[in-house]
């Protein structure tokens, strides 16, 4: 019996074992409110809080100031569009390649939005009060880290924000993260559990916050029917609410996780899979590969459309995804409209690669060409 082929950790990384399992154990030996409750399981949640802010912060290659948990990279840059004190004049550069979530928040809420196709030759970059970049394309796995690092040096003074949500799998952040002003991504690109994410902001006292309500406050007085609230400091302030203690603790087990990874042979594998594939799909007549990097690879079969071929290959218990890819501005202008996505992770193997292009060859056939 063929074993199921994941090839989607594009869109969800398979999980680390370690991540479920840190999970799973809160909820079983812990199991309280962090930042609120005296007893000793309460005391015990809130340290484990803070003991996983470092931990992610040490992995990102920031201080644990700078890092404040959200639901995902969406939220994360919502939070950053949404925080950032514009002025209707203030030019937002935003670049085509970017994933929707880092392109939606800013022309859903500001006036002066430019959508570039080149950031680093447009002739806007040094006059842009923001600039929002995608660290690494969802569609064609190309890492923009170098462009990120030359942005910062020809716009010194705009707010730089990037999307980290595929880069955190494919690159040490540690660099980027020294020349951005926020960036955003979510745990389960990385194989921590869904539904947990990181906002890193360099200065976090130019966001104001999204979420108002529990503990985000220091106190709120009550003075003749009106309400002050006196924020509180640091990450916390943009926390409110009940944190998703069970996610923040996997995401930090996942952080250790990779840590202690060699992860540049980690990453140089998964180079070595993507060329293997890229160089099967190529010698298959009729299948057209538009990209292939840093594990995702996209592509099309001649006269199939791609949700087709994601159907065939299903039966063969290989998991893809097809579509524009939440990306479909930049599938669009690159010419390609919808794609096959294959995307690879630290656990796929060359045997899978091999099960792959070999069911690829009968994908034509299956559908009666
Ligand atoms: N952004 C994710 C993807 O590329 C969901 O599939």
């Amino acid at each position: 019996m063929v074993k199921e082929v994941y090839f989607d950790n594009a869109a969800t990384m398979t999980k680390i074992p370690e991540a479920v399992q840190a999970e799973a154990d809160y909820y079983r030996e812990v199991d309280a409110n962090a930042l609120r409750g005296l007893y000793d399981r309460g005391v015990k949640a809130t340290e484990m809080l803070e003991a996983s802010r470092r931990d992610v912060a040490e992995f990102v290659g920031a201080q644990a100031s700078q890092i404040v948990f959200t639901r995902g990279a969406t939220e994360g840059l919502n939070m950053i569009a949404n925080g950032l004190e514009l002025g209707d004049q203030d030019l937002i550069l935003v670049g085509i390649n970017n994933h929707h979530s880092n392109i939606l928040p800013w022309t859903e809420r500001h006036k002066n939005v430019k959508i570039t196709k080149d950031i680093l030759s447009d002739p806007d970059l040094e006059n842009a009060k923001v600039i929002a970049m995608c660290g690494m394309s969802n569609v064609t796995g190309q890492s923009f880290a170098k462009d990120v690092l030359e942005a910062r040096q020809k716009a010194e003074k705009a707010i730089l924000v990037v999307d980290a949500a595929q880069l955190v799998a494919h690159a040490e952040l540690a660099d980027i993260v020294d020349a951005v002003d926020f960036l955003a991504f979510s745990g389960h690109k990385i194989g921590a559990p869904m539904g947990i994410g990181v906002l890193y902001g360099k200065d976090l006292s130019l966001l104001r916050p999204m979420h108002f309500g529990g503990e985000m406050v220091e106190s709120v007085n009550y003075d003749e029917g009106q309400v002050v609230p006196e924020l509180a400091d640091g990450p916390q302030k943009f926390e409110g609410g009940t944190l998703n203690m069970g996610g923040i603790v996997g995401l930090a087990a996942a952080a250790r996780y990779w840590k202690n990874l060699n992860r540049k042979a980690e990453f140089e594998k998964i180079d070595k899979l993507t060329r293997k594939l890229v160089d099967g799909l190529k010698a298959i007549p009729h299948v057209q590969v538009y990209a292939g990097e840093k594990g995702i690879v996209s592509f099309n079969v001649e006269g199939v459309h791609p949700h087709d071929t994601a159907q065939v290959l299903n039966h063969y218990k290989i998991d893809v995804r097809a579509g524009y890819h939440c990306a479909q501005p930049f599938c669009t202008c690159a010419g390609f409209g919808p794609v096959v996505r294959a995307s690879l992770s630290i656990f796929n193997t060359e045997d899978e690669v091999g099960y792959f292009v070999e069911s690829m060859k009968k994908v034509r056939e299956d559908m009666g060409l």
